[in-house]
């Protein structure tokens, strides 16, 4: 039964005129999805995102984080960083995470981002090819989890089945899925999606600690002897996943976070590295202004290590929740389908950032290895990453 007087202190009574023309069976379901929520807490979360919300003021305290810059490495240190991160590997130190929780729609791609293929090879084949390649080389095992969302789940698995895993040793894939938080109309609102199901979409990538908590992935790891965790976006083309001479300085640094960058063109759409009061985080390029982007030069492309034993600590602790306001899919009051603009709430995985006591990073050269695939056609675009992937011989 649903408890019309909650509703109704929760401004959310618009549900039971729904409920009015469903079957009996859609009742029932509705009323399930609706009792697992906590209606307090979903007040909390639009007053907060939404209603008080912030621009964010970086004006004086704001600092670059400091950098290494590896093209002024010599070739005798990154020999020495090179075998020592092919050592840390090979003794079953480094496990990885791919963050494919989206899809590929702004490419005009239907299924999962991982599906779309360059010459016939996806993302998803790519990486895995890599992660073959250096368990050959040192013959080790590397335990590789992938974290989709309910909205590319199934298709991910078959993706991969279908593809016989591409090779690599099916025991050493794991996926697991992200969380999901409902979006709400501009008045606070819960929506109802085309299935008429209370509307819930991916918590952002910054779900992807507590959902390894939570499934005990975390545990697993360190029962496996895993020191610590190589994570990367899923649409870099250019991505050197693990790539052992980062390993290296990693094992050299061993901080509780470690960040690879590129030096940001200006006015660039990608994140910038930051600190605020000592605090490591990473401002998106949307929280900035003109002026404060292009000072903020050195910025953030997904790659990064985290300790493992720095995430089992600060997996539990509170990260805030981002807005991000878009049109979405759902139904009006006559069961109609529209599309309106509403609010979705995603969590950062860098705000676990400010946990962190001891922080590197290692700038890198861009035309090698960052080249992301946002868009179908412009900047960061099929056209721009598949120029990237031929300068770099990876066609
Ligand atoms: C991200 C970074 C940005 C950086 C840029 C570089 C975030 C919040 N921002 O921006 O600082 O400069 O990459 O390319 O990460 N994902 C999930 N679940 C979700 C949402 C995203 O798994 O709910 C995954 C995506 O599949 C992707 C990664 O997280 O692999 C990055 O997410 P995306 O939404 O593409 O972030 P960007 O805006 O590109």
């Amino acid at each position: 039964m649903l408890d019309e007087t909650n509703l109704k202190e929760h401004g959310q009574h618009h549900i039971l005129e729904y409920t009015k023309v469903m079957s009996q069976s859609e009742k029932e379901q509705l009323e399930s999805d609706i009792n697992q929520l906590d209606l307090d807490e979903i007040d909390k979360l639009y007053q907060d995102v939404y209603i008080n919300r912030k621009t964010i003021d970086v004006a004086d305290n704001i600092e670059q984080v400091e950098f290494e810059v590896k093209d002024q490495l010599s070739e005798e240190q990154l020999k020495s960083y090179r075998s020592l991160g092919i050592q840390a590997i090979k003794d079953g130190k480094f496990a990885v995470l791919l963050m494919a929780g989206g899809q590929g729609t702004r490419l005009g791609h239907k299924g999962p981002k991982g599906t779309f293929s360059f010459n016939d090879k996806s993302l998803f084949e790519r990486q895995a090819e890599q992660l073959k390649q250096l368990t050959e080389e040192v013959g080790t095992p590397i335990h590789w989890y992938i974290m989709t969302s309910d909205v590319n789940h199934k298709d991910t698995l078959s993706f991969f089945l279908e593809n016989k895993y591409f090779d690599y040793d099916e025991n050493y894939i794991h996926f697991f899925k992200q969380d999901h938080i409902v979006s709400l109309t501009t008045d606070g609102q819960l929506i109802l999606d085309t299935n008429r199901r209370v509307m819930r979409t991916p918590n952002g990538n910054g779900g992807v600690f507590k959902s390894l908590e939570k499934t005990k992935l975390l545990a697993e790891m360190k029962e496996n002897g895993v020191e610590y965790l190589f994570l990367n976006n899923i649409d870099n083309a250019l991505v050197k996943v693990l790539d052992p001479e980062f390993v290296g300085f990693t094992v050299e640094h061993n901080s509780d976070v470690t960040t690879k960058s590129i030096k940001a063109h200006s006015g660039e759409k990608v994140g910038r590295l930051v600190s605020i009061d000592g605090k490591k985080r990473v401002l998106e390029y949307s929280e900035l202004s003109e002026d404060d982007v292009d000072k903020l030069e050195n910025a953030n492309i997904g790659i990064h290590v985290f300790k493992l034993d720095f995430l089992i600590e600060a997996a539990s602790k509170p990260l805030p929740y981002h807005l991000a306001v878009k049109k979405l899919k759902q139904l009006d009051e006559d069961f109609s389908v529209v599309e309106e603009e509403s609010l979705k709430f995603e969590l950062f995985y860098f705000d676990i950032f400010q946990y962190a006591e001891s922080f590197a990073t290692l700038q890198v050269d861009r035309t090698k290895e960052f080249s992301p695939l946002k868009n179908k056609e412009g900047q960061d675009s099929i056209e721009t990453a598949q120029r990237d992937l031929e300068n770099n011989q990876l066609l």
